[in-house]
């Protein structure tokens, strides 16, 4: 059957993807050809949401908590998230402040809609998580990169962030822990960044959503220590603290003009954030920590794990991430290009992982890696990835 071609928006040819969804998709084809495939790609912990949330989300169902709510969120959610935020941050924020959404992404995505326009410049980290660079390019603003550095632990270096401010800069996106290397920012250089953004008038938005996950020094909230909350947004959710990437559930905390206006983008795109999902929320914030903590300890047993195994493979080198659940291992001496690597480990060595330049060119040479896998399944992508390897460079012609 012939299908008429209709002309897509040619602001379309301006959206990015993000290669962990992509990749994910391409490992399901081969598991479902038969193949067993080790899933390192997709940043989602692989443990189960806690019992007393599922219990709060149950309960929603049963009390029929499957109507709309107000776009902002339910009031009762939006409070929690205050006392919450308020509580781990140090800050003083209230409800107004407070706006809830079906996923952070979501979040990221109406924020740099409500504040960017053509033209506007935007600094983003390289490597970063790839909506940032999307969306902003997506709305004709214009991405500017700051090379994060292996040899800097991969923390956002100052006098390079100061080197790309121009006057048309509007917005810094900092994100510690960070995806995709697992770099933390220190409380320096928190302070030093908020003198920077102070100077030149700039906005920050904070994501934070890997909070939980800080290793060797207690977490540094750039939302919290900058002591700058009127000229920051923060971004953090329920993904990956609490294992809830499925429940599409986030927040974000920001100057009252900017919440008003990224609500109306809400109403105007999903109405609000599903009803039980929300009670669940509260639920998350109000009980018990200690899944939580159980599941940030195990993580951190599992890093040693990869890093130790990757720094075992010749040709490989592999920094500690402070934060996050992802290793960002240097495979350049290997094969620079880290795409067609990340491919013919996935197609040889039957381990999803994500090159390193899908989350910008400065990530080239580099592979990530979730440790959101069991203790066997990494063991067992270690040895494949090794031999996988030893072929590779052995290979006469790699396609
Ligand atoms: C840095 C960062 N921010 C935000 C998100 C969004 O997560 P979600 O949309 O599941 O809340 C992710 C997910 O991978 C992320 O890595």
């Amino acid at each position: 059957m012939q299908i008429a071609s209709f002309p897509l928006a040619r602001t379309m040819a301006r959206l990015g993807t993000e290669s962990a969804f992509v990749t994910l998709a391409k490992a399901k084809a081969l598991e479902a050809q038969g193949r067993h495939i080790i899933h390192l790609e997709i940043g989602e912990p692989d443990f189960d949401t806690p019992q007393h949330v599922k219990e709060a989300a149950i309960a929603a169902l049963r009390n029929n908590r499957t109507h709309y709510t107000p776009a902002q969120g339910i009031p009762e959610l939006r409070d929690a998230v205050a006392d919450f935020v308020n509580r781990t941050r140090g800050t003083d924020v209230r409800r107004e402040n407070v706006l809830v959404s079906p996923g952070g992404k979501t979040m990221i995505a109406l924020t740099l809609m409500a504040l960017l326009d053509p033209d506007d410049e935007i600094i983003i980290p390289d490597p970063a998580y790839p909506a940032y660079r999307s969306i902003a390019t997506y709305v004709g603003a214009r991405p500017v990169s700051v090379p994060l550095l292996e040899e800097r632990g991969f923390r956002l270096d100052v006098a390079m962030l100061e080197a790309a401010i121009t006057p048309k800069t509007k917005l810094l996106v900092i994100n510690s822990p960070h995806n995709p290397t697992g770099g933390i920012l220190t409380e320096d250089d928190i302070a030093s960044i908020a003198r920077i953004v102070r100077r030149h008038d700039m906005l920050v938005i904070s994501d934070e959503i890997y909070n939980r996950h800080s290793y060797d020094a207690p977490f540094a909230s750039y939302y919290g220590l900058s002591g700058m909350p009127e000229r920051s947004i923060l971004i953090d959710g329920f993904s990956k603290a609490w294992a809830m990437t499925g429940w599409r559930l986030a927040f974000g905390v920001m100057p009252v003009a900017i919440a008003e206006a990224v609500g109306a983008l809400l109403l105007n795109t999903v109405s609000c954030t599903a009803t039980f999902s929300q009670d669940a929320a509260i639920a998350a914030l109000q009980g018990p920590d200690e899944p939580v903590r159980a599941m940030r300890d195990e993580f951190l047993r599992r890093r040693r794990i990869l890093v130790d195994g990757l720094n075992a493979i010749p040709g490989v080198t592999c920094q500690l991430p402070g934060g996050a659940f992802y290793v960002f291992p240097n495979f350049s001496a290997i094969e620079r290009d880290d795409i067609k690597l990340a491919d013919y480990i996935l197609e040889q060595g039957n381990v999803a992982v994500l090159g390193g330049s899908t989350f910008g060119p400065n990530g080239r040479g580099f592979i990530r890696m979730s440790y959101a896998n069991s203790e066997a399944n990494l063991r067992e992508a270690l040895d494949r990835i090794r031999k996988t390897v030893a072929l590779y460079q052995h290979a006469p012609t790699v396609a």
